[in-house]
């Protein structure tokens, strides 16, 4: 057994660094378990690059150079066995703007876009933002275990939809989505002749030892054809706050279709936001592999406590994210956000994500924060 390299137990104060989940509750004794970001200091090799960047002192109007992109080009290859061409990559600040950018691409004012809820709030806010229609549609949950309602798919499809957004791995049901799953998804999309988006951003945290991401563009040429794939190291190396995503869009004239609606929105990548993917890609590889066990461990605990010890409080199997997605609508509480808060624990609210009656807890945080954390939620629910 290798001795541990790296501290996921210490805990780093966050306060001072603008921090989006700390700052919103700046001041009362709330633990944030909001966003999805993690508490975690990043692998040394991305500070240390950073450093090494900004030690140069002159910080001009950066583009994609080639260490950036044979950095991502060979991640690609290595992790999930993908032969990406560098002309398939489009650069953005995030996977939301690019989003939003793929809304737009498709069809007209009024055109369709379908999602399965719930979901990652910004794939409900983005359609609405694009002038198109909101499509949504209920995950089944068959004896705990989340997958796609097809039949349910074919009757809310409209001739009209343009799109579906997909989010693999789900935030917030924690799925990897399996071939089979996909096999489904494309012929969906053939079927009705939809252009997809794979929202691949949780792909390199899969908590379960022998499951394994299957990117979307894995199933070859028919994915290759209608798939726009959306990228960063930003989960996974928990950088979200150096704004550098990308886009793998294979074919031609979908990319040709991105880039028209990304003029003038989508300009330069700010130059840390490059050093610190290509070092994330380039050496995070012993840092992820020791986070994982660390979230693994962290998620069994979540499910066990809420198991044991919230009564009220359900939680199906989950595979991938550091995100738990908890049922709490036999606690019947008006405001459970608002009721967590008061016991000093910050969730995401569930009706964000389209399910009223369900709460999101981040995990990505040292054990002792969640152990703290779960206490008040038991303190709370016992006291109701
Ligand atoms: C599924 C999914 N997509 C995108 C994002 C955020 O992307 P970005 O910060 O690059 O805009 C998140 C963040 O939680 C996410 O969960």
């Amino acid at each position: 057994m290798l001795a541990h390299m790296f501290d996921f137990d210490q805990v780093i104060d966050r306060t001072g660094t603008g921090s989006l989940k700390w700052d919103k509750y700046a001041g009362r004794d709330i633990l944030p378990m909001w966003v999805a970001d993690m508490d975690f200091a990043s692998p040394p090799e991305v500070a240390d690059a950073l450093r090494a960047r900004s030690g140069h002192g002159v910080f001009g109007y950066t583009v994609p150079y080639e260490e950036v992109t044979s950095d991502v080009l060979a991640y690609l290859r290595r992790q999930h066995g993908l032969d990406v061409d560098a002309s398939w990559l489009a650069w953005s600040h995030g996977l939301v703007p690019a989003l939003n950018i793929c809304c737009r691409m498709v069809g007209a004012s009024g055109s369709g876009i379908m999602t399965c809820i719930p979901v990652y709030p910004p794939f409900l806010s983005a359609p609405y933002f694009s002038d198109r229609k909101r499509i949504t549609v209920p995950l089944a949950n068959a004896g705990g275990r989340w997958g796609f309602d097809w039949d349910a798919m074919e009757e809310a499809v409209t001739p009209e939809t343009e799109l579906f957004i997909l989010c693999h791995p789900h935030n917030p049901v924690g799925r990897t989505w399996t071939r089979e799953d996909l096999e489904g998804i494309l012929d969906f999309c053939e079927r009705h002749d939809l252009v997809l988006v794979s929202d691949e951003i949780h792909c390199d945290l899969v908590l379960d030892e022998g499951v394994k991401h299957i990117p979307t563009l894995a199933l070859g040429e028919r994915a290759a054809a209608r798939t726009v794939t959306l990228h960063a190291p930003s989960k996974t190396y928990n950088l979200p706050g150096l704004a550098c995503a990308y886009a793998v869009i294979p074919d031609d004239g979908l990319r040709a279709r991105f880039q028209r609606q990304a003029r003038g929105v989508i300009t330069e990548i700010n130059a840390f936001g490059y050093a610190g993917c290509a070092a994330a890609y380039r050496h995070g590889e012993p840092w992820r592999q020791e986070l994982i066990p660390y979230l693994r461990a962290n998620r069994d605990l979540v499910h066990a406590f809420v198991r044991d010890e919230l009564p009220g409080v359900t939680m199906h199997p989950m595979s991938a994210t550091y995100l738990a997605w908890l049922d709490v609508r036999a606690l019947q509480l008006d405001n459970p956000v608002a009721f967590f808060e008061a016991a000093g624990v910050g969730l995401s609210n569930g009706a964000d994500f389209g399910t009223p009656g369900w709460l999101r807890l981040n995990f990505g945080c040292p054990r002792s924060v969640l152990r703290e954390g779960l206490e008040r939620m038991k303190r709370a629910v016992a006291q109701r």
